[in-house]
């Protein structure tokens, strides 16, 4: 075993650690990265749960089953006739293989191009000493790497149910929801979030019969109510059966179905038997294996490790970013973070906007929000004014052929200071970076409302609801 000396040790090489790696690297820093994911033959496999288990083959998956559905469902309306339509389940799951694979490449390449050492093995604290860490690494590389600042960036694990580990043969967490090779015939859904949600539609676009077991009585209780709203009609519609207000009791796998009992919202007992069970009730953050009761790294008492406002730590030197620190555990919220912290650590002012960071669930249709929700307004008491606007009077959405939902825009009712945009429809996803643009610079309803969109698009949609604010759409 080798000692090596760095500037900077990440350790984790997810949205979070990779990204800040890169950021310290160009700030002129001597880099080190750590990541123990390994891909199926063994070999380094950075990205963390993002590109492997998360974002990127669930947005492969999305894409494909959507494929699908529209060559069985809305093609014919186009004039295309499709015959002979046949589900390739195996070659989309090698599609989504080989799309994470790229991910894995680029970034190997973008350690390479900016002179990061990656070593591929679990990091530990080992020691601390004035001024400086040693960081064991174990497993494909086996080094202890000396570090003056060490960036955390473990990440986070599915949470179980407790009596219900994830086998992910029948119970299966984010993991196994992502590699099922024959399509279920009953899929149930404990947990109606954006995992449940995004993965339901999924394999109900393939043609399982999906049932969401939910526990809270509402639905998508964080998303603006009136958007929340439409979304279920929208799923219930396509044929998710959704069931609020869900006491899960006994799990029990057979040999290949899983029996779950529950308690329905009428508080009727129930037993659902199904072909496989995914279970996505929210994730708890990783610490496993770090060492951090070695060099006395606080963690807070749900187990994320304790930062301030900064990412900073209680260790001197140390900070931590993404899904392992309080905040929504989401990759581009990890990414501010990482860049914020090495900025920080070059004596910078890197800054991360907690009010300005977009929600997107990539269902069809898309839901994207940014800033408050109409109830939050109403609970803090602020004085708002509202516009929507609906795709179906959007000429591009009807040459989609994709009119479901609308953009509401939340103002100030005295600055027309822009305070939350909430869209359900079409590519909602790509239209919510304007409202994230315009709040990061305090743009009024009005700023928006007096911008020039180019027709027909969807962002148009956008512009009309800003209208609508003040009463004066002009398309509906
Ligand atoms: P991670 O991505 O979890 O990376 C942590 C890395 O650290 C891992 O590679 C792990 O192996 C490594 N590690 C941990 N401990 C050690 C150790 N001791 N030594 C060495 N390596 C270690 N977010 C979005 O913004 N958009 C989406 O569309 C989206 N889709 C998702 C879909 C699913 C199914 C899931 C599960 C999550 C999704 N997320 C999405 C959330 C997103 O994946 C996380 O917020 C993001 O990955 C967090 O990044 P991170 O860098 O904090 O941690
Ligand atoms: P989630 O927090 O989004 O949803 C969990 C759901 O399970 C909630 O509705 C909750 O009320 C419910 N629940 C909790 N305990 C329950 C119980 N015992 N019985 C029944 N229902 C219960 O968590 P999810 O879907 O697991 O995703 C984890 C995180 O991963 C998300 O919060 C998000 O941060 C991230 N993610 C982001 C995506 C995106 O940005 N598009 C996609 C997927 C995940």
């Amino acid at each position: 075993m080798s000692t090596k000396q760095f500037d900077v040790v990440v350790i984790g090489a997810g949205p979070g650690g990779y990204i800040a790696a890169i950021r310290a690297a160009q700030l002129g820093f001597s880099v080190a990265c750590v990541d123990e994911w390994s891909n199926a033959k063994g070999g380094a496999a950075p990205g963390g749960t993002c590109t492997n288990v998360g974002c990127i083959p669930s947005k492969a998956l999305l894409q494909s089953s959507e494929h699908f559905e529209h060559a069985g469902h809305s093609f014919a309306e186009h004039g295309i006739d499709v015959a002979g339509l046949k589900l390739n389940l195996g070659q989309m799951l090698k599609r989504k293989d080989t799309v994470v694979k790229q991910n894995n490449d680029g970034i190997l390449y973008l350690f390479k191009k900016n002179k990061i050492a990656f070593f591929h093995g679990r990091a530990a604290f080992a020691a601390a000493a004035v001024g400086t860490y040693d960081i064991s690494v174990t497993g494909a590389a086996n080094e202890t790497l000396t570090a003056k600042h060490v960036v955390i960036a473990t990440g986070s694990n599915a949470r179980e149910l407790p009596g219900a580990p994830f086998d992910e043969k029948l119970i299966l967490s984010n993991t196994g929801a992502l590699t099922i090779d024959a399509v279920p015939a009953k899929l149930g859904v404990i947990g109606a979030g954006v995992i449940g949600l995004e993965m339901g539609s999924v394999w109900r676009r393939l043609g399982s019969d999906v049932t969401v077991l939910e526990g809270l009585p509402v639905f998508l209780g964080a998303v603006d109510e009136q958007i929340a709203k439409e979304a279920s009609k929208l799923f219930i519609k396509q044929g998710l059966k959704i069931n609020l207000g869900c006491k899960i009791g006994a799990i029990t796998p057979g040999k290949k179905d899983v029996t779950v009992e529950f308690v329905d919202a009428k508080g009727e007992a129930q037993k659902a038997v199904f072909d496989k069970l995914i279970i996505s009730i929210g994730r708890t953050p990783n610490t496993n294996g770090l060492g951090a009761d070695k060099v006395g790294l606080q963690l807070d008492e749900r187990g994320f490790i304790a930062v301030d406002g900064d990412c900073k730590t209680n260790l001197p030197n140390v900070w931590a970013v993404g899904d392992v620190v309080r905040g929504p555990m989401l990759a581009h919220k990890a990414e501010e973070e990482g860049v914020a912290v090495a900025e920080r650590i070059a004596g910078q002012h890197g800054h991360t906007n907690f009010n300005t960071i977009p929600w997107v669930i990539y269902t069809s249709p898309e839901i994207a929000w940014v800033g408050k929700t109409e109830q939050t307004l109403k609970a803090e008491g602020i004085a708002y004014k509202a516009g929507t606007f609906p795709f179906m009077a959007n000429g591009r959405a009807r040459a989609l052929g994709d009119t479901s939902g609308m953009v509401k825009f939340l103002a100030d009712a005295t600055t027309d200071e822009i305070l939350g945009v909430h869209i359900v429809g079409p590519m909602a996803s790509e239209l919510i970076s304007e409202a994230v643009v315009a709040m990061e610079f305090k743009a009024s309803a009005e700023d928006i409302a007096r911008i020039c969109h180019a027709h027909p698009s969807l962002s148009e949609a956008t512009k009309e609801a800003a209208l609508a604010v003040d009463k004066r759409t002009l398309n509906f």
